[in-house]
């Protein structure tokens, strides 16, 4: 909790003492506030109540956000309410791949998003700890399928949720592009890209990657992924 929410009802007499009022003190804990902007039109409780709309507002406040505040340090998030969040936010599901000799692999994954269109750039997130992460990260090429949503079993499969041999890709249509990434048929798009950038943060290793390729694929509509399920633009 920020510490201006605690000292509003609890320093009246404080307040009073001092000749300041609890206002006063409430906006002077909220950052540098100049001595002008205190006296404002709105009380401390129209911040707390979320009352001020006013854009300018808040400009002319000029709050000091800068890393010294150590904002991180006073409202540590809670990884339960991150999720919960997190679980609001709704993405398309794929597949992203990678073949090097005789081993191939891919991970469901909904962490993809286009980056830029030229240079064409896509960006996957991958768990460090996963296999799929372990082979991109040293072949620095991967694939990316969009799948549709007649495939959930397939996103099940790829994200480990139902018993398959080592090679995920037994039994389903494939194909090749550039890199030899193992690609879905069937699926709605697929994308061939070369890693021309990576950054490992968290968890996390972002992958960019320069689309080498490119294939449009099934007519249909997407797998979607909201609060922990599937979905279809037709339910
Ligand atoms: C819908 C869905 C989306 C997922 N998205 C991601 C993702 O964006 N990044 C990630 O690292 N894992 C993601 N996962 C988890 C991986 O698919 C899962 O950990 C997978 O088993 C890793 O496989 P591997 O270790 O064999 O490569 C997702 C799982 C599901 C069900």
């Amino acid at each position: 909790m920020p510490p201006f929410l605690g000292i509003a009802p609890g320093h009246g007499s404080i307040a009073a003492g001092s000749g300041k009022t609890a206002r006063h003190i409430a906006w002077q804990r909220l950052g540098s506030i100049p001595e002008s902007q205190i006296n404002c039109k709105y009380s401390f409780l129209d911040i707390l109540f979320g009352k001020i709309v006013d854009p300018h507002f808040w400009m002319h406040l000029n709050l000091d956000f800068s890393p010294q505040r150590k904002y991180h340090e006073v409202m540590p998030v809670d990884p339960h309410d991150l999720r919960l969040a997190m679980r609001r936010w709704t993405t398309g599901v794929t597949v992203v791949s990678a073949a090097a000799r005789a081993v191939r692999h891919g991970m469901t994954v909904s962490s993809f998003t286009s980056v830029s269109l030229d240079p064409p750039l896509v960006l996957v997130s991958l768990d460090r700890e996963s296999s799929t992460h372990r082979l991109v990260e040293q072949i620095r090429s991967f694939g990316v399928s969009i799948l549709s949503d007649d495939q959930r079993g397939i996103s099940d499969r790829f994200a480990g949720r139902i018993y398959t041999d080592t090679d995920r890709f037994v039994g389903l249509d494939t194909f090749n592009l550039v890199t030899g990434a193992p690609l879905l048929a069937h699926s709605l798009a697929a994308f061939d890209c070369q890693v021309v950038s990576s950054f490992e943060t968290g968890t996390q290793t972002l992958f960019i990657g320069e689309v080498l390729a490119v294939k449009t694929g099934v007519e249909g509509f997407p797998l979607i992924y909201f609060n922990q399920d599937y979905r279809s633009l037709m339910k």
